[in-house]
């Protein structure tokens, strides 16, 4: 009875750990999408610089400096020739005293007709912006993301350096169970 009872017990736990397993496997979620800082746009420029770097004894990499965003997010690399899927709000701030690095804090919010209209995507991490691939966590999300957590990896595709306008490619890896 004791040995039964136990072999039962034992079934049901890799029954509930294959369910488990499963459910992570069928939840994993992948996604690319295309940022878009346009500093040059005049009254449609989506960069707004809140806050200044210190100029006595600056460091060379903008340390302190904050900017606010409300980027256009694309479903490809050309602005004006992709759908528009949603916006980048929030801010990233120069925090790296000896390397440029950004402290970046905003969320991804979903629109248009896609899946994700209405759900949205919280990122908050370090971005060393001259390297070619820059890992970032995202901490969590609404919507269809609810419980999300995971990383993404955001490769500069353009960049004009006279005016500061870029296109950055985020491919996000996300789970939500
Ligand atoms: C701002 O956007 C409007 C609407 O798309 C456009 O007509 C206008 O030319 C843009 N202005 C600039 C300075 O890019
Ligand atoms: C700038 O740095 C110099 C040398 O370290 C120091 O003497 C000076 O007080 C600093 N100035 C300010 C405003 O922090
Ligand atoms: C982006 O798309 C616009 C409009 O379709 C086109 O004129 C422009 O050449 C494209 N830019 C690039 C870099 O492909
Ligand atoms: C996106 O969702 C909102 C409500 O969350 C809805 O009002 C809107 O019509 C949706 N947009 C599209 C294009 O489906
Ligand atoms: C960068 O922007 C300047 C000013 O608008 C423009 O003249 C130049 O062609 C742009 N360079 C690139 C590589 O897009």
């Amino acid at each position: 009875m004791a040995a039964s009872s136990s072999s039962f017990v034992f079934a049901a736990a890799l029954l509930v750990l294959a369910a488990a397993t499963a459910a992570q496997a069928q939840r994993e979620t992948k996604l690319r999408v295309f940022w878009h800082d346009v500093v040059s746009g005049g009254p449609n420029s989506t960069v707004a610089q809140v806050a200044e770097a210190p100029t006595t004894n600056a460091s060379a990499t903008g340390f302190g400096a904050v900017v606010v965003i409300d980027d256009p997010l694309t479903d490809g690399p050309n602005l004006t020739a992709s759908r528009l899927v949603g916006r980048a709000q929030g801010m990233y701030v120069a925090a790296g005293k000896d390397a440029l690095s950004l402290m970046m804090a905003m969320n991804f919010v979903f629109a248009g007709d896609g899946p994700y209209n209405g759900s949205s995507l919280a990122i908050l991490g370090a971005n060393p912006a001259e390297r070619a691939v820059r890992e970032m966590p995202v901490v969590g999300g609404t919507g269809v993301f609810r419980f999300a957590r995971g990383y993404c990896q955001a490769t500069t595709r353009w960049f004009n350096a006279t005016t500061g306008d870029a296109t950055v490619e985020y491919n996000i890896h996300l789970r939500l169970d």
